[in-house]
């Protein structure tokens, strides 16, 4: 994208109001000259968030975070500064003038990423501008979205036109080819025409937020399909997206649960209700790659799929994945003609939750679902229960699975043992007893001085130390990481600047370049940690598990830090007499007390 004159800048930020921008994606309140809000860059539960409309700044005093509009539409839609900045013009309706676009196109990637975005944002506009009797806003209403779920996850419209799209497009110099590369022109006998039309738009976005494709619901019967899906592209491999993950990854860490569900709008069903951690596939079946991005964020996975056969025929071939991803699977149970969307409409969330909860495991959906009757479906179910806990490398899930099977099936019991004794792979230790020393096989055991002022390293130093080594010696663990923790989670600011780095180097599935990373820190002391982690890491075996026992020693680390911060305050508030915030901060604090156990738990299992 081209520069844009810096006086052009000026006078965009000037014009933009950062209340009005934030609001998009924060709930603010008033108080006092300022307004307030739950921090969207960190966890919490009382707003420490606020945004100052007349020196136009945000600033969180839990995170520290901070800036004008422009950085905070770049933190939190990940978009480059020159983006940030079309995003607020187009908002205002200023026109950038178009200088040498084409030319800086940079890779196909970039240039559908751009289209991509370019797309949804017109789409969104349209729904933000159509009147209320217009047949989307309707539909809309129907469907219960709300004015809050349309803008976080950017719901569209496209219009009922064969080329508003591609004439909009036209006129910011985005090529006709691209637009058919990126499925969303179809290229006819007479002319192109715009794909989507007269549909509501479900913008796919990528972990990282960037839209990726589309997904279009009819508006009326008569209009078929009644989904239309965007097409496979450079930047959309449909194998490794799920929709919604964007807006859950904060509450599927916090909960560690997923809840996985086939359709768009039971996604935003949920969501209406106050449902969280929902991720939904985008009209395929559930992949090892779909099932490993969740297993980055959580541990545990509810398939909440359709009641009718296809949904049952679905949830058969997702546990699979789900269960050698490593993550703790169950199957909830719809009644009859029921989907996640209509029946948390009829029942409301507690309804729901309360099904989640009673969710089944793998051989009580197989047991329900199958006619044992007949020996060709049992020996069928066994075999594929049996696969399931061989496969499972979680060896505390290996025998609950087992336990389950066996209680259902109780003609398991002497199949299932020998399986056990003779796994069908070798070679795999899985121990982790989550209290030896960090050390892991191999590590390097010089006790250089690699940060400045910690001449002896405390345990802690070295914790963050070591997975810093593995984050650069492997793309893997740094997307491990990156679902598990966030650069502030490092105490030292030199780990903590090179985390950010790996991190953002791990874009969108680009490469992982070290010597690039080394590039773009300017002091000398980092580069020379850099390469001495590099060059001083071992090749070692059980790199992700040791990986992972850092990353649950952070976590906590972390929250033992929290929870001794919160008890000070919790004595404070216990002679100060403010019941509420006392009664809030309790219960917090045994929510990290909480989550401290399901850290180790799952660790203890890992
Ligand atoms: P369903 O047919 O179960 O629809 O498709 P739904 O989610 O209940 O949708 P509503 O409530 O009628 O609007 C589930 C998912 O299957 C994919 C879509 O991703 C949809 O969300 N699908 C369905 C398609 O890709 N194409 C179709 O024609 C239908
Ligand atoms: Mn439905």
């Amino acid at each position: 994208m081209a520069r844009i004159p810096e006086d052009l800048v000026d006078s965009i930020r000037s014009q933009a109001d950062i209340v009005d921008i934030v609001s998009d994606y924060v709930t603010l309140r008033r108080s006092g000259k300022n307004y307030l809000g739950l921090c969207p860059f960190h966890d919490e539960k009382t707003p420490s968030f606020s945004v100052n409309p007349e020196r136009q700044i945000f600033h969180c005093f839990g995170c520290g975070k901070g800036g004008n509009v422009f950085t905070f539409l770049m933190e939190h839609e990940n978009v480059t500064f020159v983006e940030a900045v079309h995003h607020i013009a187009r908002r205002l309706n200023i026109t950038i003038p178009d200088t040498n676009r084409e030319h800086e196109a940079g890779s196909e990637a970039e240039s559908l990423a751009r289209v991509t975005r370019f797309a949804a944002l017109f789409f969104h506009e349209r729904l933000l501008e159509a009147g209320r009797d217009s047949i989307v806003r309707r539909y809309a209403e129907q469907r219960g979205l709300s004015e809050q779920t349309i803008k976080s996850f950017g719901l569209g419209y496209a219009p009922d036109s064969w080329n508003d799209l591609l004439n909009a497009a036209r006129k910011q110099g985005i090529g006709t080819d691209l637009l058919v590369k990126a499925g969303l022109a179809k290229a006819g006998e007479q002319r192109t025409y715009d794909a989507f039309r007269k549909r509501l738009i479900f913008p796919i976005q990528a972990p990282s937020g960037r839209v990726v494709g589309f997904g279009g619901r009819a508006l009326s019967d008569e209009d078929q399909p009644k989904y239309l899906n965007s097409p496979e592209s450079p930047i959309y491999r449909k194998s490794q997206v799920l929709y919604g993950l964007y807006q859950a990854r904060e509450s599927l860490r916090r909960q560690g649960r997923a809840l996985v569900v086939e359709g768009y709008m039971d996604l935003l069903g949920l969501h209406e209700q106050g449902i969280q951690g929902v991720v939904a596939l985008c009209g395929t079946a559930l992949t090892r790659e779909q099932a490993r991005l969740l297993a980055r964020y959580g541990q545990q996975a509810y398939l909440v799929y359709d009641s009718d056969q296809a949904g049952v025929r679905a949830t058969w071939r997702a546990i699979e994945p789900l269960v050698e991803s490593g993550l703790w699977t169950r199957v909830v149970r719809l009644p009859e003609n029921h989907d996640p969307d209509s029946y948390v409409r009829e029942h409301g969330p507690d309804g729901f939750m309360k099904l989640v909860e009673q969710a089944d495991s793998p051989a009580d959906f197989m047991g329900y679902h199958a006619n044992l009757q007949a020996s060709g479906e049992r020996d069928e179910v066994f075999r594929t229960l049996a696969g399931l806990i061989r496969n499972t490398s979680n060896l505390v899930h290996r025998e609950m699975y087992r336990e389950e099977a066996e209680r259902r099936f109780p003609a398991l019991q002497g199949l299932l043992a020998s399986e056990l004794r003779h796994p069908g792979r070798s070679g795999r230790s899985g121990r982790s007893d989550g209290q030896s020393g960090s050390r892991g096989p191999g590590t390097d055991p010089r006790d250089r001085q690699a940060v400045p002022g910690a001449a002896a390293r405390d345990g802690g130093e070295r914790v963050e130390r070591d997975l810093v080594q593995l984050m650069l010696s492997d793309r893997t663990i740094a997307e491990l990481v990156e679902g598990q923790l966030e650069p502030h989670d490092f105490k030292y600011p030199l780990y903590r600047r090179i985390v950010e780095k790996c991190l953002a180097g791990l874009g969108d599935g680009g490469s992982y370049d070290l010597a690039g990373l080394i590039d773009t820190f300017g002091d000398d002391e980092a580069v020379r940690v850099i390469t001495e982690l590099i060059n001083t890491s071992d090749s070692g075996v059980n790199l992700e598990q040791r990986a992972r026992d850092h990353i649950v020693r952070i976590k906590q680390k972390r929250l033992k830090e929290s929870m001794a911060r919160l008890m000070e305050q919790i004595k404070q508030m216990e002679t100060g007499g403010r019941s509420d915030e006392l009664n809030d901060a309790m219960a917090t604090y045994m929510e990290l007390k909480q989550q401290e156990k399901v850290l180790l738990q799952s660790a203890r299992g890992g």
